[in-house]
């Protein structure tokens, strides 16, 4: 999933001993870190604290809890220990223990959003009357940038007094550099140190850029002539401008660990965060054994809302990640924004692609332009520009055509700049699609799309003597169709709940502009001494903190909402039309149409979604229920909820959560009807009356009951069942989709329904 990330987190090496500062390990290249969930009902009463249990059941086993204790997580019975091989056992069988796995290693995952959302603009400063001003937005990432302009706390009152987090100091990084603003920066490295990662300077310092990002993203204050090199330029802002941010950094050079994650989690937890944006993750594994899932589940048990990257493996099937109930789990779109740069073939035909180039450049200069010109260096061809395959002598002074794939889209620019090239075509793969990411090249680049750079390919390796002109137009809006989902942006169906429709929604995740760390270049590249206080960057991790941020504005518009509530009023106001009135394409196929499983619900309209009409709640026991549901054992769920659940109480089938969209699985069992429950509350006037509308398939009858709901009171609740009958044999994974609405003339509380059959 890291690929399509601008700034590629690999995966660790576990090769060298390092000595530790704080760790003072006998034998740390043998250890590895486990996550070991106790059943906290075991907790002998002397014991004030976890903490003080978790050392003392590691000592009863002879482990020394000052050598091999990472974390103790007080919001989840559990801790993380670095263990040699004969401990693994030995707590594996202690009675105490619900469950204990291996630590898990995760890669990571503006200006025009907010107009394009439709929020109302918002000038220069936080008016002091803001209500969001209550709201504090955790931030799970790389870290931060403190010193950053969207960091300014100008308007801003004292902070919330339930706040109890901090702003540690280290190295780089003074607790004084927190305000009004940014009120709460923390680190955490065990799990990264004792898998023998560097953080020889461990501070909340963002040393990558991606922190920074999705923090300001999230709640950035407004900043005046914001831009990446003059590209995108305005008014820079969060999605809540008035809210707090607390920053947790989790995620190092390498990647981030599952034991610092969970680490992070309980920190923002206990210092009294409202929101979480967490834009990392990676893999389904089930949800007992994901630390995301585990830490979020303890969030959302506190009203925390918790937004999540629904991963950049699309457009491949089933390529989700974060796809537990209790999180949004968000996919990406792109805005109605655009950096056109046109390439001019000798030939005389003219091509379209996009850039972010600035500054010296001769836009009537015909240069020559030239391909795959260099060494084959094992099975790598110079097609792709991978470092070592150009030749000097065949690419000076010329621009070079370099196929996506393999190594980053920057780094194929910095190739071709070290051979000598003066400029780069990039040219899709069949898999990008017509998709276009705009990256701060370190030399004049143009990215084209598949079929475009197809022509232009064919065209440089048949014609005599090949140049091209390239000129660059700067930024374009109101760009149609948008949004069109992005090619990158994970698919559904969830391979772990299939009666769960996921992702959720989507956001725009293209070629955004937020802030970025003065410690790289807007590039990533060390060779490029650039720097901005701006970047524009594309994945679902850009694409998360816009939820983030908006659930923020709605929790301090409805501060009695749930979380569910919150995902709900977001989930079913989204809409499915893009600015030409055709249903939302798909970008990795731009003549065909995207599913709800590519962008779930739709994409968020923050506007609707303050007053949604009808919300589907969802509580801590309809997810315990849920989990009841899913053929997990006794222990496993309580390693989720840390509580003495017994399951006394389930659902007949794991669709029938009270979720606000539908996944009917036909053929589970040749099952050819499938019927669900729901509830809706009214938080919309009294005497609101709705009927049921379902759009779909001919191949699957649909009958709700009642058709009517008539609201009495505000606040009201009512449910109605949904029977699902198939009336084909579809054959396995045939996949077919429709909607339900409830409509009283006002209001549209639309849901999504994901039909598959399994024969
Ligand atoms: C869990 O159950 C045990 C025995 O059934 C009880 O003693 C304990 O108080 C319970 N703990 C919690 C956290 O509910
Ligand atoms: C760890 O990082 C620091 C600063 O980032 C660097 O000075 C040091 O050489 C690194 N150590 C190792 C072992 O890579
Ligand atoms: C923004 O840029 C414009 C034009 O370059 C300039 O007139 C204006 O003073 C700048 N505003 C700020 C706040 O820097
Ligand atoms: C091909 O290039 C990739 C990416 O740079 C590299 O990891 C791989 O080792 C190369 N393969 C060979 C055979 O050189
Ligand atoms: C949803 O359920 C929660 C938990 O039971 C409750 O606090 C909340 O008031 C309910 N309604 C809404 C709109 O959030
Ligand atoms: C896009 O979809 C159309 C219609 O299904 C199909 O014919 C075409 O081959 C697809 N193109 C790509 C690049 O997948």
């Amino acid at each position: 999933m890291a690929s399509i990330l601008n700034h590629h987190i690999a995966i660790v090496c576990l090769l060298s001993y390092i000595s530790f500062s704080t760790f003072n390990f006998v034998s740390s290249i043998s250890s590895s870190t486990y996550i070991v969930y106790v059943n906290p009902s075991h907790k002998p009463a002397p014991y004030h604290t976890h903490a003080a249990w978790h050392a003392a059941l590691l000592q009863s086993l002879t482990i020394d809890p000052s050598y091999h204790l990472l974390y103790s997580y007080s919001s989840n019975s559990a801790f993380a220990a670095s263990l040699l091989p004969h401990h693994v056992p030995l707590l594996a069988s202690h009675s105490s223990t619900l469950h204990i796995h291996p630590d898990t290693f995760t890669p990571l995952l503006t200006t025009r959003s907010p107009t394009f959302l439709g929020l109302p603009p918002y000038l220069s400063s936080v008016p002091s009357s803001n209500p969001s001003m209550d709201v504090i937005v955790g931030v799970l990432d790389t870290g931060v940038w403190p010193e950053h302009p969207s960091f300014s706390d100008a308007g801003f009152s004292a902070v919330p007094s339930r706040w109890r987090g901090e702003c540690e100091s280290g190295p780089d990084f003074a607790s004084s550099v927190c305000n009004l603003k940014l009120i709460g920066a923390r680190s955490f490295s065990r799990g990264y140190q004792a898998a023998g990662g560097n953080t020889s300077a461990a501070s909340p310092r963002d040393l990558n850029g991606h922190g920074t990002h999705t923090a300001t993203t999230a709640a950035g204050s407004p900043v005046a002539n914001a831009s990446l090199f003059g590209y995108a330029s305005g008014i820079a802002r969060g999605m809540a401008p008035g809210a707090r941010v607390a920053v947790y950094k989790v995620c190092w050079t390498q990647g981030c660990y599952g034991s610092d994650i969970l680490a992070g989690i309980n920190g923002a937890i206990e210092d009294g965060v409202d929101v979480l944006s967490m834009s990392l993750g990676g893999g389904s594994a089930p949800f007992f054994r994901d630390p995301v899932a585990v830490g979020t589940f303890s969030a959302i048990q506190r009203g925390i809302f918790v937004a999540c990257s629904a991963g950049n493996s699309g457009p491949t099937p089933s390529s989700l990640t974060n796809t537990a109930p209790w999180i949004a789990t968000v996919g990406a779109g792109s805005l109605d924004r655009d950096f056109p740069a046109y390439a001019q073939l000798g030939n005389g035909k003219q091509y379209t692609g996009v850039s972010l180039y600035s500054g010296g450049w001769n836009e009537k200069e015909i240069l020559p332009v030239v391909y795959n010109k260099g060494v084959q260096v094992g099975s790598n061809s110079s097609k792709l520009c991978l470092p070592g395959t150009l030749d000097s002598a065949q690419v000076k002074g010329k621009v070079v055509l370099c196929d996506r794939g393999m190594n980053s889209r920057v780094e194929k620019g910095l190739v071709v700049k070290e051979a000598g090239g003066v400029g780069m075509i990039l040219v899709n793969q069949a898999a990008n699609g017509e998709e276009l990411l705009a990256d701060s090249h370190i030399l004049p680049a143009i990215a084209v799309g598949a079929k475009n750079g197809d022509i232009i390919r064919d065209y440089v390796l048949s014609d005599q003597n090949p140049t091209v002109q390239i000129s660059f137009a700067g930024t374009v809006l109101n760009v149609k169709p948008s949004p069109v989902v992005a090619a990158f942006s994970s698919r559904g169906p969830s391979t772990l709940v299939p009666e769960l429709l996921k992702p959720d929604m989507i956001g725009p995740g293209l070629n955004i502009l937020a802030g970025w760390t003065k410690s790289v270049a807007p590039s990533g590249l060390t060779a490029d001494e650039r720097q901005s206080d701006f970047n524009i960057v594309s994945g679902t991790s850009m694409s998360c903190p816009h939820i983030g941020g908006l659930s923020a504005l709605l929790k301090a518009a409805h501060p009695d909402w749930s979380p569910g509530a919150i995902k709900s009023a977001l989930m079913t106001t989204a809409y499915m039309l893009d600015n030409t009135g055709s249903p939302l394409h798909d970008s990795a196929n731009g003549t065909q149409l995207a599913t709800p499983w590519a962008y779930g619900s739709g994409h968020v309209d923050p506007v609707k979604a303050l007053s949604p009409g009808l919300i589907y709640n969802t509580t801590t026991e309809d997810y315990i229920a849920f989990l009841c549901t899913l053929g997990y054992t006794i222990q496993q769920i309580r390693v989720i909820t840390s509580s003495n659940s017994t399951c006394s109480h389930k659902l007949s089938t794991p669709g029938n959560l009270n979720y606000p969209s539908f996944s009917v699985v036909f053929g589970q069992r040749s099952r050819k009807v499938v019927k669900y429950q729901r509830e809706v509350t009214n938080v919309g006037p009294a005497g609101s009356i709705y009927n049921v509308q379902v759009t779909g398939p001919a191949s699957v009858s649909v009958s709700v009951k009642p058709q009517k709901l008539a609201f009495r009171q505000v606040g009201q609740k009512l449910r109605f069942t949904v029977t699902f009958k198939s009336v084909k044999v579809g054959s396995r994974w045939d996949a077919e989709f429709g909607w339900l609405t409830w409509n009283n003339g006002h209001n549209q509380v639309r849901s999504p329904i994901a039909y598959t059959w399994n024969y």
